[in-house]
């Protein structure tokens, strides 16, 4: 959840160091630090706050060493404060780490290094590294590689990380377990970074480095080695994504930029997949009737919108190939044994391709005999790389901590994988197949007709930015949509609010509703379209305010706010009535004068358990 960044070459590295720690500063953020070689001498400054109090810091002091480390954290041991920040300094400073993951072995490490005479100043797991690595040098052997790699052997738990040291004060040691590192590689000059995203700028080159593999960077060449420390041979991958699209490109926030990309991150998911006239064309899977027919499940695992992704595509799969379909939450996944053989294809969607969970649901899936399928939109991922099969997104970056684009492009392509499915099944006929393509080739343009017609919604805003309570309902796709439109809410407007199946309010729920609530309803569904319009009277009799979004006709005088959106496949409706439900959340966030990209306590991708 944190970032690291890198920088090895001729250049004053703070430069480059404190800018690539702004692109990640949507990873973690509740304090920075860098650490530079300045004449065999570690600097190190560091502080509680957002990148922007960092470069304040360095301004005052200077750092102007060609070679450094840089980290933004997300608190996991120990409150934000400057102790807790990184880079960590061992007890002589002759070693400098900064460090994403969690040791889980921290406390029996510190108890052994106190006994060894070492000092910690820090609540945090991750100072233990460098004393473990200059313990080693101290005893074991004078050279900095293998004393990293002494001590990343004691350590149980996720980690990248990347160490300074005066003892070979030319050099930075780079190596990962269970957490993302790249390291970029331009003319003369080497970046490491745990986001290709904070270098991006600056090189699109990069090695990706896999577990326990070790890169010793000098300015003029780059040595890898695996576990045991025999050098390896690794292949420079080239990333194609242009770095304007990390950019906000005159838009206020990451999120409005991203929201009104939807029609072109739309249609790059879509590509060259669905030939008009021509099965649909995924080279990046090769299942066979024979496999597709001795299916007796798919699992589609995720998590937050991800997971939510997962649900509308349980629908898709379901109605288009019959089979059936079970989602489930990463996280509970993982830990509940489910039941999988070789007769289960197993689907993870993953927009960052890094969330923790995702990843150990998809190692368990493997281990029990399933096919895997990564759904994701980062190159190169761990969960793509970990996967049996992976089918990018290519919604391109997505900076905002809350998903939108990714969700959208994740739907489209799941639908076009239960196409796919369906045609190698031959489960659906040909004609529902060609329509249900051209509702997917049209979406793109419904898309841009929603971010064309928002009046309603920042005037929904504005009267509503002080509520404390909201509901979402629907039902079918419209209560799937329902639960990211919640999601979307909390996590960037702080206001509390619930996704309900508008059938299951009067179970429960409904004794919440009093004068004033809101109510937002999604309202796509002509064949239940009167059972939804019941639930929603029932609590607009106990007072309850109504937003109705809706592709239907009905009289709709009682309700306080309406729109109407774009009529499609109903199955592929939560891809229209998503993006009110975003903008909406938005808006409110915008009007209460909240850090729309960064929700406090949020990061972008949880590459921790
Ligand atoms: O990178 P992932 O898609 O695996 O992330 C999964 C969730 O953490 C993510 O969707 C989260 O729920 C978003 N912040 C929601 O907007």
């Amino acid at each position: 959840m944190c970032g690291i960044v890198g920088y090895v070459g001729n250049r004053k590295s703070s430069e480059i160091l404190l800018n690539g720690l702004s692109r990640l500063e949507y990873r973690g953020y509740d304090s920075a630090g860098i650490a530079t070689m300045e004449r065999n001498k570690i600097a190190c400054i560091k502080t509680k706050g957002k990148v922007k109090s960092l470069i304040d810091l360095e301004k005052e002091n200077s750092l102007n060493g060609a070679i450094g480390i840089a980290h933004t954290r997300w608190a996991t041991h120990g409150k934000p404060s400057t102790e807790n920040s990184h880079p960590h300094l061992d007890n002589s400073k002759k070693f400098a780490v900064v460090h994403n993951g969690i040791i889980e072995n921290y406390k029996e490490l510190k108890s052994f290094l106190q006994k060894n005479g070492y000092t910690f100043y820090s609540q945090t797991d991750t100072e233990i590294i460098p004393n473990l690595i200059a313990y080693y040098y101290k005893k074991m052997t004078p050279r900095f590689l293998e004393a990293v790699q002494l001590a990343c052997n004691d350590l149980i738990g996720s980690f990248a990380i990347a160490v300074l040291s005066t003892y070979e004060p030319n050099k930075i040691i780079a190596v990962r377990k269970d957490s993302p590192l790249v390291i970029g590689k331009s003319n003369f000059e080497t970046y490491i970074c745990s986001d290709v995203l904070g270098i991006l700028a600056y090189t699109k080159d990069f090695y990706i480095l896999n577990d326990y593999e070790y890169a010793e960077i000098s300015k003029d060449e780059i040595k890898f080695f695996n576990k045991t420390l025999q050098p390896i041979e690794k292949e420079i991958k080239s990333i194609e994504w242009d770095f304007s699209t990390a950019e906000k490109n005159g838009y206020d926030d990451f999120m409005l930029k991203e929201i009104y990309e939807q029609p072109i991150s739309i249609r790059e998911t879509i590509g060259s997949k669905l030939p008009i006239d021509a099965p649909s064309n995924l080279d990046e899977i090769t299942f066979t009737r024979k496999y597709l027919s001795s299916l007796n499940k798919i699992f589609i695992i995720g998590c937050g919108t991800a997971m939510h992704a997962g649900l509308v595509a349980k629908a898709m799969f379901e109605n288009l190939c019959n089979i059936p379909v079970e989602v489930d939450i990463a996280s509970e996944f993982r830990y509940r044994n489910p039941i999988i053989n070789e007769k289960t294809l197993a689907i993870f969607i993953s927009q960052s391709g890094e969330t923790a969970d995702t990843i150990a649901a998809l190692k368990l899936a493997k281990s029990k005999g399933a096919k895997t399928l990564a759904i994701c939109n980062v190159i190169e991922s761990t969960i793509t790389r970990e996967a049996d099969y992976t089918i990018y997104t290519h919604a391109g970056p997505e900076i905002a901590v809350a998903s939108t684009k990714a969700y959208t492009s994740q739907l489209i392509l799941l639908a076009i994988i239960a196409i796919h499915f369906a045609e190698v099944l031959k489960s659906t006929d040909t004609e529902t197949l060609n329509t249900f393509k051209n509702d997917i080739l049209s979406i793109s343009n419904k898309v841009s007709e929603i971010l064309e017609n928002i009046d309603i919604l920042k005037e929904f805003a504005q009267d509503n930015c002080n509520i404390e309570h909201a509901f979402f309902i629907g039902r079918r796709m419209d209560y799937l949509v329902s639960l990211e439109g919640s999601l979307k809410l909390k996590e960037i407007t702080y206001i509390h609010s619930e996704g309900y199946a508008a059938g299951e309010l009067k179970h429960g729920p409904i004794a919440l509703i009093e004068n004033g609530i809101n109510v937002i309803t999604i309202i796509t569904d002509q064949e239940l379209m009167d059972k939804t319009l019941s639930n929603v009277h029932e609590v607009i009799s106990r007072g309850a305010r109504i937003f109705a979004i809706t592709n239907l006709n009905f009289p709709h005088n009682d309700f306080d706010y309406f729109l109407n959106i774009p009529k499609t496949n109903e199955l592929l409706s939560p891809i229209l009535s998503v993006i009110p439900l975003q903008l909406i959340s938005y808006y409110i966030a915008k009007e209460k004068g909240l850090d729309v990209d960064k929700p406090r306590n949020l990061a972008k991708s949880v590459t921790v358990e």
